[in-house]
């Protein structure tokens, strides 16, 4: 199990999904169905519904995040935002999410440019690792896994990295319906925290929570978040069905 001072932390991302208008009505949906205690929920809608959820959750225990941000603070970046213009707004920012990385082009230099710039700007990072299919198969997850971290915490020292979070999804497993078993997650996840260790320090690998994502379900989710080490779940598709999404969260209680 999770041990106690990592508190379990699950999180929507919804994607190119939901108005401003319909994500307010799922995250009224979510509150309503009763988020669990001891658990931190976050939700991270597209970046034009981020300011109308945000609003939508005041006073409730669940937290907003965005799905990615650009390095730099202001400039001539048509269509980008920056961690400044979400802080006050949102409080977490997905990074490096594979579907950046592979249809965007975003390198780990990028990856660790908006990492840092997230952290200055008090923003919770979730930083995105994990291999494809025919890295899994050729043998190589580890040392991709290992070069990724070690990439988005170039630079970053251990006080710096405090609010850090790490989610390792595996390509193959998102979207597809086919899950990491729980102990490929559980393995994977260790070659991350590991990799944190060195990057950071000891510390900063103990106290940062690294979650799974790929096809998480309610299904799925108790057998995955049961695991040593596995601190959470980054959900794609189930996120957007509040029953599913808290379904899931129950799941990750200690
Ligand atoms: P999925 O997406 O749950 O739909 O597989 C996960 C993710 O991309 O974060």
């Amino acid at each position: 199990m999770t041990p106690a001072r990592r508190r379990p932390l699950v999180a929507g991302n919804w994607k190119m999904h939901t108005t401003p208008q319909s994500g307010v009505e799922l995250a009224r949906a979510i509150v309503r169905a009763g988020p669990p205690d001891g658990v931190d929920l976050v939700l991270c809608p597209p970046a034009i519904a981020v300011t109308d959820v945000a609003r939508a959750v005041v006073g409730t225990t669940v937290r907003v995040g965005a799905q990615n941000m650009h390095w730099l603070d202001a400039g001539a970046f048509t269509g980008e935002i920056s961690a400044s213009m979400l802080a006050g707004v949102a409080e977490v920012v997905i990074v490096g999410h594979s579907e950046r990385r592979g249809d965007f082009g975003e390198t780990d230099e990028m990856v660790n440019r908006k990492l840092r710039a997230a952290l200055a700007a008090g923003l919770t990072p979730i930083v995105c690792v994990g291999e494809t299919e025919s890295v899994r198969d050729a043998g190589g997850a580890r040392a991709l896994i290992t070069a990724q971290v070690q990439a988005a915490l170039e630079g970053v020292d251990s006080e710096a990295a405090g609010p850090l979070v790490m989610a390792y999804e595996p390509v193959w497993a998102i979207g597809t319906g086919r899950t990491a078993s729980p102990e490929q997650a559980a393995e994977a996840i260790g070659w991350a925290r590991e990799a944190l260790g060195h990057a950071l320090d000891a510390a900063a690998a103990e106290r940062t929570r690294v979650l799974y994502g790929g096809s998480v379900s309610p299904a799925n989710a108790r057998e995955l978040l049961a695991q040593d080490g596995v601190d959470g779940a980054l959900v794609g598709g189930a996120s957007l069905k509040a029953d599913d999404f808290i379904a899931i969260a129950r799941s990750a209680v200690p």
